[in-house]
């Protein structure tokens, strides 16, 4: 891939990037479900900048360029909500989205006292589901997303995390 792509926290001069990278990067999972008010794809800028503030947010970067983003917070039950795992098109296929996953899923572990993961996905959502699965995570409910989009509730111990760390 000639230069490295490296995983970081995101600041907030790299909202901008995230907010037009989950619009390029949610279109083919609008086309999936015939829906293209799905909330990566309509989240207003603002809304981007504040998780990025308040949420544990990483990049993926290559150069100045930020290919790819995740983001989690940890909710009231103490399991970590982790959500708009999203990379670049281009990129995809590199072991990009796995290396963002564990880098959300350490840093909530360590920084904001995680015990389990929770992931919401599209049940069409083939590559997502299988990513998920592949690094430990189950499915323990299905649900549909306000925007009318059936979706798939998996979760993952952070003591699991721990284990294949
Ligand atoms: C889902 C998504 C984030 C995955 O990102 P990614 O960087 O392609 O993920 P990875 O590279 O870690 O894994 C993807 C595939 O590449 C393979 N792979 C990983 N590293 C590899 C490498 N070095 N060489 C070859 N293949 C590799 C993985 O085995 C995996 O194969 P699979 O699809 O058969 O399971 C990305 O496809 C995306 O942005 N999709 C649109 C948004 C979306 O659906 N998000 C998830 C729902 S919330």
């Amino acid at each position: 891939m000639g230069m490295s792509v490296v995983i970081s926290e995101a600041t907030d001069q790299d909202a901008e990037q995230i907010f037009k990278l989950q619009y390029l990067c949610f279109q083919s999972e609008a086309a999936l479900y015939g829906n293209y008010r799905i909330d990566p794809l309509v989240q207003p800028l603002d809304a981007v900048r504040r998780e990025v503030a308040d949420d544990c947010v990483f990049v993926a970067r290559l150069g100045d360029e930020v290919v790819g983003s995740v983001r989690g917070t940890v909710t009231e039950d103490g399991a970590a909500a982790i959500g708009k795992l999203c990379v670049h098109p281009r990129l995809q296929g590199h072991g990009i989205g796995a290396r963002l996953l564990r880098a959300a899923e350490s840093a909530l572990v360590e920084q904001r006292g995680a015990r389990k993961f929770r992931l919401h996905t599209g049940r069409r959502s083939e590559s997502g589901l299988r990513l998920y699965r592949r690094v430990g995570y189950e499915k323990v409910g299905i649900e549909e997303g306000a925007d009318g989009v059936p979706m798939v509730i998996l979760e993952k111990q952070a003591g699991a995390y721990a284990q294949t760390a």
